[in-house]
């Protein structure tokens, strides 16, 4: 296992699609490395294109910061449904250090992946872990924090962006 740099925005690899997962037996070593490299940032979830793979996975663990480890493995994650009532959270991102970003998203979500082992899962997330992956599945699409903002808000996070980075 290996600790892997993390991506800071604006490296457009942030700003990319990624590509679905073909063969999940062929990245079990690439979570194991995103593992490491969030507990050690440290986060509580990691998109591959953080860590400047194109691949639509993602690592999360919403709980280990108070305790009780809960990782997941999300490949070719798929939102199948979300709930209408939105709410607004300050959100970081390890590719953004320093900046917390108000976003609005839905209180939860349906979501379908496959597993490391390939089994096909279904799950319903409210609450922080909805919100984690919501953010993590936005990275898959190429989309980050600033991106979900109101662009006189964004001027104004970029710049403490800016000043901080
Ligand atoms: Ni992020």
């Amino acid at each position: 296992m290996a600790v892997l740099p993390i991506l800071k925005w604006p490296d457009p690899r942030l700003s990319t699609r990624c590509a679905p997962v073909e063969d999940v037996g062929a990245v079990a070593g690439l979570v194991a490395d995103m593992f490491e490299t969030m507990y050690a940032a440290p986060g509580r979830g990691l998109a591959a294109p953080q860590v400047g793979v194109l691949s639509r996975l993602f690592v999360m663990d919403c709980t280990w910061k108070e305790g009780e480890k809960s990782p997941l493995v999300m490949i070719n994650p798929v939102i199948m449904a979300a709930e209408r009532v939105p709410v607004v959270m300050e959100e970081g991102c390890l590719s953004i250090p320093g900046v917390l970003v108000p976003v609005e998203r839905p209180i939860a979500v349906t979501v379908q992946w496959t597993s490391e082992t390939g089994e096909i899962h279904m799950g319903d997330f409210d609450g922080f872990e909805a919100r984690c992956i919501q953010h993590e599945f936005d990275h898959l699409n190429g989309v980050v924090t600033f991106d979900r903002v109101v662009p006189e808000m964004r001027a104004g996070l970029e710049a403490q962006y800016a000043g901080v980075a």
